[in-house]
């Protein structure tokens, strides 16, 4: 039986240390956070950034914009906080509604703001290997998950099923950094379970539900699962089918307690490392 990456036990460690770091601060973090419509899971996920970033004692400010807000509102709003010395992190939830193109927003957030990552100079900076601002949430977190359980990811074949710019192309990044040797697996590849076999560490961030099954897994494998997707009644699923997987895996990430919480205790160590960089002496 594989043993459990516990992302909630060891996120609760991160934040505690968060924690502890903010209170001898002066200068609080500060993080603003834009939520445009309506969308259930996006409000859901708005709230739990908001209330552990005030547990944490940062300053934490949420702008609930309608639908219909137009490019320019949005516009405006990005560029005042760009300006506005109170606050150190931006983050723009996403999806945004349809009529809003989520890249042009992406764009106008100062890098140096950009807790995301998401900006092209702080993708560039991250494929280059040269400082970025801030490094993309989900993947931070599973690396960080990977290395607190010591799996070797240096020579390791490291196979990722997504190729989002939020996940599988920032994690792709990350881990050839660590000297992996990555393949990003997505729609069209041919023969996805043999390509996911060759995986000595296997990453899935499709929001598929059972995508994994025990044929996408090598004997002793790593298994991360990133993926979240809901029934009708709001249950949380992964990728993986966890039941059969973990019998064959020597590692595997639950859902939920795995890479959720790991990602929400990246955003928060981002949002200090920004305020720690723009702090004014
Ligand atoms: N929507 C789902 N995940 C994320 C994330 O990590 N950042 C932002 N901005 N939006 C998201």
């Amino acid at each position: 039986m594989a043993q459990i990456m516990d992302g909630k036990a060891y996120s609760k460690e991160i934040l505690t240390q968060i924690k502890s770091r903010v209170e001898n601060l002066e200068n609080k973090p500060s993080i603003a956070v834009i939520l445009v419509g309506d969308d259930p899971a996006s409000k859901i996920y708005v709230k739990n950034k908001e209330k552990t970033a005030r547990e944490l004692g940062f300053v934490s400010k949420t702008f609930y914009l309608k639908e219909n807000t137009s490019v320019n509102e949005l516009k405006d709003l990005i560029l005042n906080l760009n300006l506005d010395e109170d606050t150190d992190a931006i983050l723009l939830q996403l999806p945004l509604p349809k009529h809003l193109v989520s890249q042009d927003f992406i764009e106008l957030i100062d890098p140096k703001k950009d807790v995301d990552g998401f900006h092209p100079i702080n993708c560039g900076r991250l494929l280059t290997n040269s400082n970025p601002y801030a490094i993309s949430c989900t993947p931070k977190g599973v690396v960080k998950l990977l290395k607190k359980y010591n799996v070797e990811i240096s020579g390791s074949n490291a196979v990722i099923i997504g190729r989002s710019n939020m996940v599988g192309k920032p994690l792709a990044q990350l881990l050839l950094a660590q000297n992996a040797t990555v393949t990003v697996a997505h729609s069209k590849t041919k023969n996805l379970a043999q390509t996911a076999r060759e995986a000595d560490i296997l990453i899935s961030a499709t929001g598929i539900k059972g995508l994994v099954t025990k044929n996408f897994v090598k004997e002793n494998a790593v298994v991360v699962d990133v993926g979240i997707s809901r029934d009708e009644s709001g249950k949380i699923f992964g990728d993986v089918d966890f039941e059969e997987v973990s019998k064959i895996a020597s590692l595997i990430t639950p859902v939920p307690g795995g890479i959720g919480p790991m990602t929400i205790a990246m955003l928060m160590e981002n949002t200090l490392e920004l305020s720690l960089k723009n702090a004014k002496f």
